[in-house]
Parts: structure tokens; sequence; C-alpha cells
């Protein structure tokens, strides 16, 4: 049922897939900001999984594929940590084909690794932000980027919310020579269903620790959905508002007010602003800690709630089961610590099962993409948005600058 729905969101995109890329310099922008454990291994591989339609669309038509990303947040020009050296071998794998390197991203160096690309090859740009120009956005640096190309392609939705050199200001040097991607085309389509084709009962479930951040996503939700549930530390402050007492939990004090005023506007718009009821304590932060359960907002000082409790679980799946469309964003406990992962673990489950039942459900951010990798449910979501700050800002209405470069 829901691929009527993506289809009917499905506006008109410029794609990929009416380019006949033979021949062609294409110059992708990935979003390859993707972990690395210790020894510098990539540690969760999903954002290059993402990229593989679009490279292989471009290396099957013959053409020239010349990636281009940032990785973390170099402050003063290149380290080696954050060299995107680190994920060749990787992706080399995933796509059973060579990548060439080269250790800068424009330059007589890219230059000449691009003269030297044959049709059907694959190289990889050096870091963008070793260059300070990437993030401020810099016209010259831009066009020295474009220049390696006859194409623009941009396929970072994750970084979409930036207007930096590579995701926005570049695309002017192409006029009618650029594309979205295919993994932006599915992110963008996706996020359409929640926009124009949200059947109803809608939920939205809003976890992780701070409120800061979330407020104008909530507010935003609440001219579109029927119950949003708030989990996860910033539950606590919501509660403290109301005069719970929450012990040693999580709180934003200078955001009580601000929380106080979201529960009066969820009453006024008629929506359901779900709280848990009761949590699993600790008495420290570590997964070791004693472990106590009480009511939500009668907490002993020296405990904090690092999880729902099972009265409150039992409440969010209830709702979840009679929803048709669900969003999920943020963790509902400490799902790091295998003792406080039961929640979370919980509300995936839920989610999977509506789905299977005919609903439409989006899960995106981090935490809970890795929730749902955690516990092996990525194919029982209807979407998995690569999106972090980019998916927040879609869903609270903002135009993201990548997406505009391109429909301008
Ligand atoms: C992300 O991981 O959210 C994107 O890659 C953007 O990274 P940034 O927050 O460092 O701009």
């Amino acid at each position: 049922m829901y691929h009527q729905r993506i289809r009917n969101s499905f506006t008109c995109l410029k794609t990929i897939e009416n380019i006949n890329f033979s021949g062609l310099r294409a110059i992708v922008r990935v979003d390859f900001n993707v972990p690395l454990d210790l020894d510098f291994n990539v540690a969760d591989d999903t954002r290059l999984r993402g990229a593989i339609p679009t490279i292989q669309k471009i290396t099957a038509d013959k053409g020239k594929v010349i990636l281009m990303s940032h990785l973390g947040r170099p402050k003063n020009g290149p380290e080696d940590k954050f060299s995107l050296k680190h994920i060749v071998n990787h992706l080399s794998v995933l796509l059973g084909q060579k990548i060439h390197f080269v250790t800068d991203c424009i330059g007589d160096k890219a230059d000449e690794a691009i003269n030297n690309l044959s049709d059907g090859e694959i190289l990889l740009l050096e870091n963008l932000r070793f260059y300070p120009e990437e993030k401020t956005g810099d016209v010259d640096f831009a066009k020295a980027l474009s220049a390696h190309a006859d194409v623009y392609i941009n396929d970072a939705f994750g970084t979409a919310h930036r207007a930096h050199a590579s995701t926005s200001v570049i695309a002017q040097f192409f006029t009618d020579k650029k594309a979205f991607g295919a993994l932006m085309t599915k992110e963008i389509t996706n996020l359409n269903v929640l926009e124009q084709n949200a059947e109803k009962p809608y939920t939205a479930i809003i976890g992780g620790a701070k409120i800061s951040g979330k407020i104008d996503i909530l507010n935003e939700l609440m001219a579109k959905t029927d119950n949003i549930i708030i989990g996860g530390g910033m539950a606590f402050t919501f509660i403290k508002a109301m005069g719970g007492k929450i012990g040693d939990s999580l709180v934003e004090e200078d955001k009580l007010e601000l929380a106080l005023k979201t529960i009066a506007k969820a009453k006024e718009l008629g929506v359901n602003l779900i709280l848990p009821s009761d949590a699993k304590l600790a008495d420290s932060f570590s997964n070791d800690a004693a472990v106590e359960y009480s009511k939500i907002d009668e907490i002993p000082d020296g405990w904090l709630g690092l999880d729902l409790g099972e009265e409150s679980i039992k409440r969010f799946k209830e709702v979840i089961a009679e929803s048709k469309t669900i969003l999920w964003n943020g963790p509902m406990g400490v799902f790091e610590f295998s003792n406080y992962a039961e929640g979370t673990k919980q509300i995936a489950l839920a989610i999977a099962d509506s789905t299977a039942n005919g609903a439409y459900s989006l899960v995106g951010g981090g935490d809970s993409v890795a929730a749902i990798n955690h516990f092996y449910l990525t194919d029982k979501i209807s979407y998995v948005s690569t999106g972090g700050g980019a998916l927040l800002e879609y869903i609270e209405g903002k135009e993201l600058p990548g997406i505009k470069a391109i429909n301008d």
C-alpha cells in the first residue's frame, strides 16, 4: 500500500534516470561522512551503500565518476584521521571495483588523476573540508571543483542542509547539467509521503537526550500529526516542567518553560502528546548500575531514568499499532547499554509490526538508524533515511540548500 503513496508523492525531480553518462565526467557530491572505528575502519556503511545505485548507473553508462565528500570536521587543513583514504577499501569491496584515490580535491594532482580516468572508472577526491573554502561556500573553490566535470550530481542528502561550495554553490556552474542522484531522489520522495500523503492516524515518535534542537520539529509536527510520543532523556524536562520528581535524570533547566508551552500548544491543537508514565532507573550512568523501577514523576534522588518502564512501553506500542503513518527520530533510552535497551527495542519492533500491517514508516537520525541496524530491522521499515540534521530541517519545513540548488 505504501508503494502507492510513494508514487503519489513523486514530484517532478531532476533525476539521473534519463541521463546517458556515456563519455561524460560526472562529479558526484556524496555524503561519506561515516563513523570510523579506532583502526580507521568504516563502522557503519549505510551511507556508502546508499551511494551505490548512482555510482553504478554512471559506470554502467560508461561515464567517469568523480566522487567528492567531507569527512568529520577538520579545523586547520589536512588531518590524517579525516582523510577519505580510510574508506577506499570498504567502498571498493561494496562496488566490486577499484576506486582510484587522489590526495587533493583541486589543483594539479586532482587534474592529473581525472585526466588518467577511463570511461567506467571511479575516482574519489580527498576531503573537501581540508579547504576552509568548502564550508564558507567560496565561489572560486566551487568553480575549481566544477572544472573537473561535464555534469554535477548531488546525492548527499545527509549534507543537503549545508550551503557549502560542493553542495550548493557549485550548481550555478552547470545550469541545466545537474541532477539529483538516486539516493537523494529516494530521500525526497519518501519524505514527501509524510508531507503530502500521510494517512491518519499519523504518529511521530521523538526521542534523544535533549529538547534543544527538537522544538522546531515538534512545533511543525503538531500541525500534521495526530500523536506525538516523547521518549528518551528529553522526556524528563517535560515531566519536571509539570512538577514531577525526576531524581538525577537528565534535564534542561532552561527549557522548562518551553516544555510547558509545547504541552499547551499540543492541547490547543488537539494533538495527543504522549509522555512516558514510568521508567527503568539506574543509580549511576552505567550498564552495571543497580536497577529500580518507578513512576516517571516519582524518581527518588540518587537515581536516574535511563529507559522506558513496562507501562510506557505497552502504551506506546498500542498507539503505534493503530497508526497508519509513523515517523521515528531519536532513541527511547540509553540503548547502547544492554540493560537499558528494551524500550528502544520494543518501539523498533512495534514500528516493524505496524509496517508489516500496512503502515508507512520512516526512521531517520544517526541514533535511531543505529538502533534499527542493531536490532536487524532495517528491511522491516518502509524507509530508513541517511539524514540526521538534514532530515530534521526538511521536516521542519525548511528549504534545504542542496535541494534548492538543483531545483533552481
Ligand atoms: C551529517 O553527518 O549530519 C552530515 O554529514 C553533515 O555533517 P556536518 O554536521 O559536519 O555538516
